[in-house]
């Protein structure tokens, strides 16, 4: 998905590529089609360019969302991309994305390319475990996610955030994609660990960050001439998994000593029964806390920045957003206020839309399958690309155009299914999504009511795939306090 350099076009299997030039937009309703041994349509890359490149500044001028864009154009909702004796296929039609993530979802796992970049870290965790035990892990983790056991977090969620910009000075550029990542590893980590730890969340967030940084490194790099010129990264990488081990294990043998629930996540993971009555093991706990670590936070942190950057772009937005936080005066607002607030989950919305935080979702068939009229072998790499979707004039009219309208009551009813999956969907939805809008909701609030933020004059803004879909580069922004 990440391939460097793409030059040529494959052959197009004729009919279905014809259809898809004819009709370039991917529709949602999928047609159905005898069952057939044909590979879907798509660019072909020669292995060797893709690693030349791999090192190489074409890397750096790539960019792979405008190229997902652009062959889901050419080609439609179901593509592949292939490279020597491997195939990537990128599924942008709603219709399809329903039949991998819901109606047949267990002819599917997470493809292989999730458990190599982070499988180190994650373990057997929710993130990248499997049928039963996926499962019996997720029905045991599941009631720490209610709305009822979350709603006791916003006041955490809002004051880390006012302990964010109490150290922002009027006036001061700062680099806002880093200051949205510290805050949500903050808010994560207080909101897992209770209180306890809040004097190691930047040490934690430190370690975190270089473990990313391997990972969407390797997410970015497949070869293995990678690890083989970057060994101090993975010396690095190494180390860092080691020290966080053993902080989680400190963290859990600390909560051990305590029989009452706490009320933080970690808590109630360690109090969780499954039907037999059993608890989590040491070992599953600790994966449990590493993905929740990991997916709780820099998805969120990119939602807050995406939204921050369009409001920075657009007056009349930041003026809605400013009549519907007035009410407040001074205070700070609250989980109760977030019913008067409409406005702001619409910002959410549309900033995930244009900039979904997860590029998408992986899979694999378990068997060669069906799909779309075309044969997709057992254990290739599905790629679903949410940028695609919600970029798909079809789906959403003048793509490019921020609008938060479209998520209005009156609107957003409209919105065809599986057209707008921020968190994925089917039995593998994000856990954390309510966490998520009430996180960054209750941030975006808060700083909007302190400061207004204006894009440096120097910043230019590119959007990167990887993990997540982030400022390349990070975001300089100016910060000046408003006047109470
Ligand atoms: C804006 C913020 C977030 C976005 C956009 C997001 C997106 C996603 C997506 C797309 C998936 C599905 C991946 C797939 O099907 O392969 C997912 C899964 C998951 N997310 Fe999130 N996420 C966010 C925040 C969070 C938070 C705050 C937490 C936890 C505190 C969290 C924990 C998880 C976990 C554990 C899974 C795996 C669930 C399972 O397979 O059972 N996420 N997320």
């Amino acid at each position: 998905m990440t391939s460097p350099e793409l030059k040529q076009a494959a052959p197009l299997p004729k009919g279905d590529a014809q259809a898809s030039l004819d009709h370039p937009v991917p529709t949602p309703v999928s047609v159905t089609r005898p069952a057939t041994a044909k590979r879907p349509p798509g660019p072909v890359v020669p292995a060797f360019t893709q690693v030349l490149t791999a090192l190489s500044p074409v890397r750096i001028a790539f960019d792979s969302l405008k190229y997902i864009l652009e062959n889901a154009r050419i080609y439609g909702g179901l593509y592949g991309i292939y490279s020597g004796d491997t195939a990537t296929y990128v599924v942008s039609d709603p219709a399809l994305v329903h039949e991998i993530l819901v109606e047949r979802h267990s002819e599917f796992h997470k493809a292989q390319m999730l458990r190599t970049s982070v499988g180190a870290l994650l373990g057997n965790g929710l993130l990248t475990s499997e049928d039963g035990f996926w499962r019996r892990q997720r029905k045991l983790a599941q009631p720490a996610f209610h709305y009822g056991r979350i709603s006791s977090y916003a006041q955490t969620m809002v004051q880390s955030t006012r302990d964010l910009i109490h150290d922002w000075q009027d006036g001061q550029t700062r680099d806002i994609a880093h200051d949205m990542m510290t805050l949500t590893l903050d808010i994560v980590t207080r909101t897992l660990f209770g209180t306890t730890v809040k004097q190691q969340a930047g040490y934690i967030g430190r370690l975190m960050y270089v473990v990313l940084e391997a990972a969407n490194d390797r997410l970015n790099n497949y070869y293995p001439i990678w690890d083989k010129l970057f060994k101090h990264k993975q010396r690095q990488e190494h180390a860092a998994i080691r020290e966080l081990t053993g902080i989680v294990d400190d963290i859990i043998t600390e909560h051990r000593q305590h029989t009452e629930d706490n009320g933080d996540l970690l808590s109630m993971l360690m109090a969780a029964r499954d039907d037999d009555g059993q608890p989590m093991s040491e070992q599953q706990l600790r994966d449990e806390v590493m993905t929740l670590f990991l997916a709780g936070h820099e998805t969120t942190a990119n939602a807050l920045v995406w939204a921050l950057y369009f409001v920075s772009q657009n007056t009349t937005v930041e003026d809605r957003l400013m009549r519907e936080i007035a009410p407040l005066g001074n205070r700070s607002p609250a989980l109760q206020d977030l019913a008067q607030m409409p406005y702001g989950e619409r910002v959410i919305k549309e900033a995930m839309r244009l900039y979904p935080p997860a590029a998408g979702a992986t899979r694999e068939p378990l068997h060669d399958i069906q799909l779309g009229g075309y044969l997709l072998p057992k254990g290739s790499n599905i790629a679903i690309s949410s940028y695609a979707i919600h970029h798909n004039p079809t789906l959403f009219p003048d793509p490019e155009r921020f609008d938060p309208e479209r998520f209005s009551p009156e609107n957003e009813p409209d919105i065809p299914k599986y057209a707008y999956l921020p968190f994925g969907g089917g039995p593998r939805i994000c856990i954390g999504n309510t966490f998520a809008m009430m996180e960054a909701r209750l941030a975006l609030a808060t700083i909007v009511q302190g400061y207004t933020l204006t894009l440096a004059p120097t910043q230019s803004v590119r959007a990167e795939q990887l993990f997540t879909i982030r400022p390349k580069g990070g975001l300089k922004m100016i910060v000046r306090r408003r006047a109470s």
